[in-house]
């Protein structure tokens, strides 16, 4: 049977998709976060996936503001990456995974989480950026992935806790699908920034901090953090935390933390990344290496 076996979150800053793709992850500014990411690249390694559920949200880039899907589901054969205006990203082409989508549609639907189905479309920052933080540069993307868009662009976005149960849900999911896969599941954006107006570069190291501490040991009480304390405590953008939460609630209850991250700023932004793993994958996972 499939199983979730860790949850990454990371930032998903445009800056940093830049940086890779311009050769400046060496350069002083860039490479402490860079550097950050090295343990993420060497556990991937050892732990690839044979699918990420990616929850991300997308930009104005595939969907535009005429239509705005809550949460929109990916279950196209492949996606390019979008052209953000500067053109798309020299990053390979996502590779989906129509049958356990298919699979995700129909348990979500019948567990009341009504999604919106989409066939086509291309995917931005919010998705490659991540991917290529965790992978690198590479030819080809290791594992197929399955796009969970999460509308956190236009009022009203959903709560941590809906997002949470959804995440839930696609632990439960997931165990019902027969074929043996090994998923991991990634929770995007955030942490502190603001990218307009009079606050513009807010950031909060202690709201941060605290989040990073409540996803590793008590999920429930950042579930009850509303969007309007996202916005005031961290900033605007900082309601795209909201996806970590999905990732946190895909784990289930008992996870071990296996890494943190956190560098400020980056691209006026507090960059944030953590592994968890679940009890059962991280028992396994330290016998292994013991024998
Ligand atoms: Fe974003």
């Amino acid at each position: 049977m499939a199983r979730i076996t860790a949850g990454i979150a990371t930032s998903h800053v445009p800056a940093i998709g830049a940086a890779i793709d311009l050769g400046k992850t060496g350069d002083e500014y860039w490479a402490p976060v860079f550097a950050g990411y090295a343990w993420v690249r060497a556990w991937i390694k050892d732990n690839t996936p044979d699918v990420v559920i990616l929850c991300y949200n997308d930009h104005a880039s595939a969907m535009m503001l005429d239509i705005v899907p809550t949460f929109a589901l990916g279950f196209a054969e492949e996606y390019e990456p979008a052209d953000e205006g500067w053109g798309a990203r020299p990053v390979p082409t996502v590779i989906g995974d129509p049958d356990l989508a298919g699979h995700l549609a129909e348990q979500l639907v019948i567990d009341d989480f009504d999604l919106t189905i989409m066939n086509a479309m291309d995917v931005d920052h919010g998705l490659t950026v991540p991917l290529s933080l965790v992978f690198g540069q590479v030819d080809e993307w290791p594992c197929r992935v399955i796009p969970l868009a999460v509308n956190v662009v236009q009022y009203p976005a959903p709560s941590g806790r809906r997002c949470y149960n959804l995440g839930k849900a696609i632990q439960k999911a997931v165990e019902s699908w027969g074929e043996d896969l090994k998923v991991v599941i990634f929770g995007t954006g955030g942490m502190s920034h603001q990218i307009q107006g009079p606050r513009a570069g807010l950031i909060n190291t202690p709201f941060d901090t605290a989040f990073l501490d409540g996803l590793s040991q008590n999920p429930e009480k950042l579930c009850e953090i509303q969007g309007i304390e996202y916005m005031r405590e961290a900033g605007n953008e900082a309601i795209e935390l909201v996806m970590w939460l999905m990732m946190r609630g895909a784990l289930g209850d008992k996870v071990d933390e296996v890494f943190r991250f956190y560098h400020v700023p980056a691209s006026s932004t507090g960059v944030g990344s953590i592994i968890l793993e679940t009890r059962e994958f991280h028992e396994q996972n330290k016998a292994r290496t013991a024998a």
